[in-house]
């Protein structure tokens, strides 16, 4: 009689266990999803404003005015957006432009594998959870053929005036040579946990 109560008491306690588990499980998911749609919505943001910068920049001025521009402007659009968002925003790639683009970690390099054997476009983006940070990754493809007017071919798709103002901007630049649909960068924005209460 002692021993059922036993085992009837362990069960409960099993079941008890399990619902507190799954409550938790469903708790950790949404707040994975609430930092994916951040994520998301963070670097939707950024990409437009880049975007309605550098379009404005190639009206105002053409291509080479608009290189400058970027070249000036991209990285402090970014930094400020990181500011108001509370999260640190960047633009990285394998054949990097601009220096500090690079993908420095080897977590950059292991989603960038994972999004360039996905080109059917079946793979939008993804959330990785580390003890410190929640780290949110979005690819950019080469969407419009504007891109190539500086990404593009050399020879094929770059004015030379274009191609001469980037190599004195950027001498090391890999970022020629890409063609519609080509993973061209990841968005990568990090939120850091706050550190523990002392
Ligand atoms: C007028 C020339 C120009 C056009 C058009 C242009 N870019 Fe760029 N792009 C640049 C420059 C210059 C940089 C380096 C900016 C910096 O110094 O941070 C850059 C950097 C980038 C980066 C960051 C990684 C790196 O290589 O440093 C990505 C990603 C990128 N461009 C994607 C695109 C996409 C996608 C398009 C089309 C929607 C596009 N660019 C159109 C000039 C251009």
């Amino acid at each position: 009689m002692k021993n059922a109560l036993v085992v009837t008491l362990t069960l409960v306690a099993a079941v008890v266990v399990m619902i507190a588990c799954n409550q938790s499980g469903s708790e950790e998911a949404a707040l994975l999803e609430s930092y994916r749609l951040k994520g998301d919505s963070i670097s939707t943001t950024a990409q437009q404003t880049i975007f309605r910068s550098l379009t404005r920049a190639v009206d105002t001025g053409g291509l080479v005015y608009a290189v400058d521009f970027c070249s000036n402007n991209a990285m402090r659009i970014t930094d400020s957006l990181s500011q108001l968002a509370g999260s640190t925003i960047q633009r990285l790639s394998n054949r990097n432009r601009n220096p500090a683009n690079r993908l420095a970690e080897e977590g950059d390099r292991v989603i960038w594998e994972h999004f360039n054997s996905h080109t059917d476009g079946n793979v939008d983006d993804t959330l990785i959870h580390t003890n410190d940070s929640y780290t949110y990754y979005k690819p950019i493809r080469i969407a419009m053929p504007a891109c190539l007017n500086c990404h593009g071919k050399k020879d094929k798709d770059l004015d030379p005036l274009v191609a001469e103002v980037i190599a004195g901007k950027y001498p090391n630049d890999l970022a020629t040579g890409y063609q519609m649909n080509d993973l061209r960068g990841i968005w990568k924005i990090t939120f850091r946990k706050s550190p523990p209460a002392k």
